[in-house]
């Protein structure tokens, strides 16, 4: 284990009485690191709307499709993945790691259960690093020193904001926060981006009263945006191919998998 990990202190006390996004999203991918209460608390909000699970193993298969690219084909090295959430069963440092042993993973979350299971965020190759920040995604100059403790940030680096700005409630901030993460990275890094959206030409119009449900049951509180706000985020990078599509569709392995409500795209900073 070469891994480090800088705490803030900064976290909120861990609360078993009400459900958390982390462990919510971890009962929804199928995980076991979750609560009575975020059982309960997932299982309303798939009531209401059933498309959830779906979108959260699909946006784990788009963050395991766009590191293996990133990786892969486009020779990156080191990975910041801010809102990384519990850990899983591919998380990005193994992804990269099986492709370039060598590969640098900062994680960043502000959640004290992902921070009690760092441990496990915390394994790497010996030709690699990985670290955790305990921040929060609202204050990216802490996010970015943090990561200046294991990333050189002189060459290019993937930010990964899976699932992370749509708890950026305003979105001038988020777009603030993207630019800042996005200045700090030379040409040649990627923003890695999944958003849930209320778009109803791909099934979110069920994300408005779930998350009116969420919001007045669970914490933190949640946004979806429309596509045009999310193509906002992007600016000033150039989409790679197929650009800012529901996160299933993205680079798919399978032929014509069905749209979720969920975008994702990867872009290059030029
Ligand atoms: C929907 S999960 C996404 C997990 C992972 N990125 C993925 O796509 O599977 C969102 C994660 O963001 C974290 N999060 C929420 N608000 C945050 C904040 N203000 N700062 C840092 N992390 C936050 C949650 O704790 C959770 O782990």
């Amino acid at each position: 284990m070469s891994g480090t990990h800088t705490p803030s202190g900064g976290s909120p006390r861990l609360n078993t009485s009400v459900a958390h996004n982390a462990r919510v999203w971890n009962y929804w991918i199928g995980g076991k690191d979750n609560y009575e209460v975020d059982q309960r608390v997932g299982e309303q909000v798939a009531g209401m709307f059933p498309v959830i699970r779906d979108v959260a193993r699909a946006d784990r298969d788009f963050l395991g499709r766009a590191v293996r690219h990133l990786a892969a084909e486009r020779g990156i090295r080191q990975f910041l993945d801010v809102g990384t959430g519990l850990p899983t069963v591919d998380n990005t440092h193994e992804i990269a790691q099986r492709i370039a042993p060598d590969s640098r993973i900062v994680y960043v979350d502000n959640d004290p259960i992902v921070l009690a299971h760092a441990r496990t965020l915390l394994t790497s190759t010996p030709e690699g690093v990985t670290g955790y920040i305990d921040a929060d995604v609202h204050d990216p100059d802490t996010i970015v020193a943090g990561a200046a403790a294991t990333l050189d940030l002189g060459r290019p680096v993937a930010v990964m904001m899976l699932g992370i700005l749509n708890f950026v409630l305003e979105t001038d901030r988020a777009r603030e926060i993207v630019r800042r993460i996005m200045a700090a990275v030379p040409p040649g890094s990627y923003l890695v981006l999944t958003h849930p959206t209320y778009d109803a030409d791909l099934g979110g119009e069920g994300n408005v009263p779930a998350m009116e449900f969420w919001n007045a049951n669970a914490t933190p509180p949640i946004t979806a945006r429309g596509r045009a706000e999310v193509a906002a985020f992007l600016e000033g990078l150039d989409l790679v191919e197929p650009g800012l599509v529901p996160c299933s569709q993205w680079r798919a392995d399978a032929p014509s998998p069905a749209a979720v409500p969920q975008f994702g795209a990867v872009a290059v900073k030029p």
